[in-house]
């Protein structure tokens, strides 16, 4: 069901708070991310657009809980994960896994590939364990390339004979050459060291993965064979992406909604097809008008901003966006612009308003509140 919503993010905010100087007891504080609202429905990509320093990694950590959030609140399959401890908390570390840019970084030069790959496997063999006798859920392990067709015997983790077939055959359906267990990263490309970090995050048969600009760090023809590979696993094991990017050209191929960021805010957010066939706000227009066409003879008129995203502990008051803005009138510099919602198409912008008023609805801004209300009751 594509319209059941796997994840609820509300109002999440995540301030970096920096060290007291010696001549004040006031400390810098980077809004990194700051009143974020979205949903991620049940099997589909959401991509996550913006400038650098605009906050797409500190969402995708911070829902993941790899970093802990300031406030707001998390829901992942209906249930409230802000504040999740515990074993609990380890089985959610299974269900979300992230793949990181820099394959180089994220895998440990001293560990062996398959060592790195089973190390998810043995950490949660004993609750995985648990978790057989309870569903009946189908496993990854023996079968052909493309194929799923997985005996459940190859679902027990505490076997390392089953392990290694289980990483053994992600390897091969990362299409990774045969044999290459023993091996160590340094002896791989980086297009295959980023196969082996995402059979590392798909191992663990999660649910949701946070793809935080997984193709940046690779050539443009190995980009296209990882997309390829993602959108086969993404049938294959029924995954759903937040998938992160600079890359605008991909992020409407790989989509199917699309969240701009700007300054730790979203300011617009659509189905892909809608986002970038009238795109509203105007920093999205900017962004697309950047993105090299197909068509020579396509008249897409260039928009330059000028300057960069200000610093974060530091947000321009009323709309975040308008020193840099085309279009700024007076209201923006004085006063924030409220969320509209045009029949799913949410924008942040006081000239859209004004232009589609009575067309839509205003997002009140204590209405994401009811989950961290709820949250806060759950807890109390
Ligand atoms: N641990 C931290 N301490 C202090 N500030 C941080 C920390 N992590 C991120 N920031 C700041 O938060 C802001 C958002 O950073 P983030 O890495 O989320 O941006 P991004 O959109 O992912 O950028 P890029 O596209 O370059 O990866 C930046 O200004 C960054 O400097
Ligand atoms: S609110 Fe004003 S400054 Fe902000 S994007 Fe709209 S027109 Fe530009
Ligand atoms: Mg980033």
């Amino acid at each position: 069901m594509k319209d059941e919503a796997l994840l609820r993010v509300r109002r999440l905010r995540k301030y970096f708070y920096g060290p007291r100087s010696l001549f004040s007891t006031e400390r810098k504080v980077a809004r990194a991310v700051d009143g974020v609202s979205f949903d991620v429905r049940k099997g589909e990509v959401l991509g996550l657009v913006g400038e650098s320093g605009c906050g797409k990694t500190t969402v995708g950590r911070t829902i993941l809980r790899l970093i802990e959030p300031t406030s707001g609140c998390i829901e992942f399959k209906g249930r409230d994960i802000t504040h999740l401890r515990g074993s609990a908390f380890r089985q959610l570390r299974r269900e979300m896994q992230i793949v990181f840019q820099d394959p180089f970084s994220s895998l440990n030069p001293r560990m062996t590939v398959g060592a790195a790959v089973e190390e998810g496997l043995i950490i949660h063999a004993g609750a995985n364990q648990k978790r057989r006798f309870l569903s009946h859920e189908s496993n990854i392990g023996e079968g052909t390339p493309g194929q799923t067709n997985i005996s459940p015997d190859h679902d027990n983790w505490t076997d390392p004979e089953q392990r290694r077939r289980i990483v053994t055959h992600l390897f091969d359906r990362m299409h990774l050459p045969p044999g290459i267990w023993d091996r160590y990263p340094h002896e791989f490309s980086g297009g295959q060291r980023q196969r082996i970090c995402i059979a590392r995050a798909v191992a663990l048969r999660p649910d949701f993965l946070v793809l935080d600009e997984p193709l940046s760090a690779l050539d443009v023809s190995l980009q296209a064979e990882i997309i390829n590979l993602l959108m086969e696993l993404k049938a294959d094991f029924n995954l759903t992406y937040l998938f992160i990017s600079h890359d605008l050209s991909v992020v409407e191929y790989l989509s199917d909604r699309v969240a701009v960021m700007y300054l730790g805010q979203i300011v617009e957010m659509a189905e892909s097809s809608r986002l970038y066939a009238e795109p509203l706000h105007p920093y999205t227009q900017a962004l697309l008008s950047a993105v090299p066409q197909m068509d020579p003879t396509a008249n897409r008129h260039r928009i330059v901003l000028e300057g960069d995203v200000p610093s974060p502990d530091k947000p321009p008051p009323g709309c975040r966006f308008h020193p840099r803005c085309p279009l700024a009138e007076d209201i923006c510099r004085r006063q924030a612009p409220n969320t509209l919602d045009l029949d799913g198409h949410i924008v942040k912008c006081h000239i859209v308003e004004r232009q589609r008023s009575g067309e839509g609805r205003i997002v009140a801004e204590e209405e994401p509140d009811h989950l961290a209300t709820d949250a806060a009751s759950r807890r109390s």
